[in-house]
């Protein structure tokens, strides 16, 4: 097995473009599609401050690690959501990846900051998981991005993630979704920008990235998820994808180059745009969908910051919350 560019003796296969690489290769190709995937969406412009939402997963850090390779200015954001062992766990990997290279990690625990968490929330709400899950990381990232003012939030959503979501969204023609399914959302309406600069690379070439790398990460996949469709979709994909290499990123990008403008605009919001009379996120509902999970899971809002008396030659606070390294 030869690198596809040295010929020097490889350590990666990638199916997808039928090519081998060796180490570095295989992390400049990895660079390469990260740097086309901003390029050709627009997501950021040089010098743009960054938010990386961690989750200390493979995505999340190697995304983390090639954006500031890039040169990005970035700082990261993890949410404790309350789910036993598996969250205390990865909080930890996220934590050891900004301690060890001195990065900001802002890290909200939902526990304490918020009276709820994940499991409770989901009974309480009546909802799946997965989805009381999503609601609230949506919520807390956007929250945390528009704080800090923030250029953009990035999530590290790979190929694999996005061509299943894309399969159950086709299965049932949730056109309103697949008119939001975009790598790049733009900022507008109080929400900040939201990328996902990882769609060009493939679950596997991010486990090999972190391997390479040296990143530390948590192999173990949420306990909640379990047995949820969009594994069910992943799999079947990658029964696809073993016999016709190519195909999830044919799928993925020929309805990015082809077929999205059919369903543009479908997932804007509809309704007049508002404030959450609680907490003041942007919507269109007089209580945020948020707001309304937390208050059935017993819940509150944390309490607004003391002002703090301005003094001359003050350091003026930078809005981002906690922050540790
Ligand atoms: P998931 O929703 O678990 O598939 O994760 C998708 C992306 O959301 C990850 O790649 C991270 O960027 C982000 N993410 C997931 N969980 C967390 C978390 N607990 N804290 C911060 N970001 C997260
Ligand atoms: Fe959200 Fe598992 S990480 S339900
Ligand atoms: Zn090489
Ligand atoms: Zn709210």
């Amino acid at each position: 097995m030869k690198c596809r560019v040295c010929r020097g003796p490889a350590v990666v296969d990638v199916r997808r473009h039928n090519a081998n690489f060796c180490e570095e290769h295989f992390l400049k190709l990895c660079r390469d599609q990260v740097e086309k995937a901003i390029h050709d969406h627009r997501m950021l412009e040089p010098g743009d401050r960054v938010l990386v939402a961690v989750s200390g997963g493979k995505d999340s850090l190697a995304l983390w690690d090639i954006l500031l390779q890039l040169g990005y200015e970035t700082d990261g954001l993890y949410l404790g959501l309350g789910i036993g062992d598996y969250s205390s766990e990865s909080g930890r990997f996220a934590t050891g990846f900004a301690k060890e290279r001195g990065l900001n990690l802002e890290e909200v625990d939902i526990s304490s900051e918020y009276g709820f968490d994940i499991p409770g929330g989901s009974r309480a709400a009546r909802r799946a998981p997965c989805s009381a899950c999503g609601l609230t990381k949506r919520h807390l990232f956007d929250e945390a991005a528009t704080r800090g003012s923030y250029d953009a939030l990035a999530t590290g959503h790979n190929l694999d993630d996005e061509a299943a979501v894309l399969l159950g969204n086709v299965l049932r023609w949730e056109h309103e979704y697949l008119g939001r399914q975009r790598p790049v959302l733009p900022a507008g309406d109080g929400f900040p920008k939201k990328i996902k600069p990882l769609v060009r690379l493939g679950e596997r070439e991010m486990a090999a990235y972190c391997v390479l790398r040296g990143i530390d990460y948590m192999v173990e996949e949420c306990p909640m998820a379990e047995g949820n469709r969009h594994l069910a979709y992943k799999e079947a994909l990658n029964g696809i994808e073993d016999r016709s290499p190519g195909t999830k990123h044919s799928f993925y990008f020929g309805f990015q180059e082809r077929t999205s403008v059919l369903f543009a605009g479908a997932g804007d919001s509809a309704g007049r745009p508002t404030r959450c009379d609680r907490c003041g996120a942007p919507g269109n509902s007089a209580v945020c969908a948020f707001c309304r999970l937390m208050e059935r899971a017993g819940g509150r809002l944390p309490a607004a910051p003391e002002p703090v008396p301005v003094e001359l030659g003050a350091t003026r606070s930078n809005g981002q919350g906690s922050a540790t390294t």
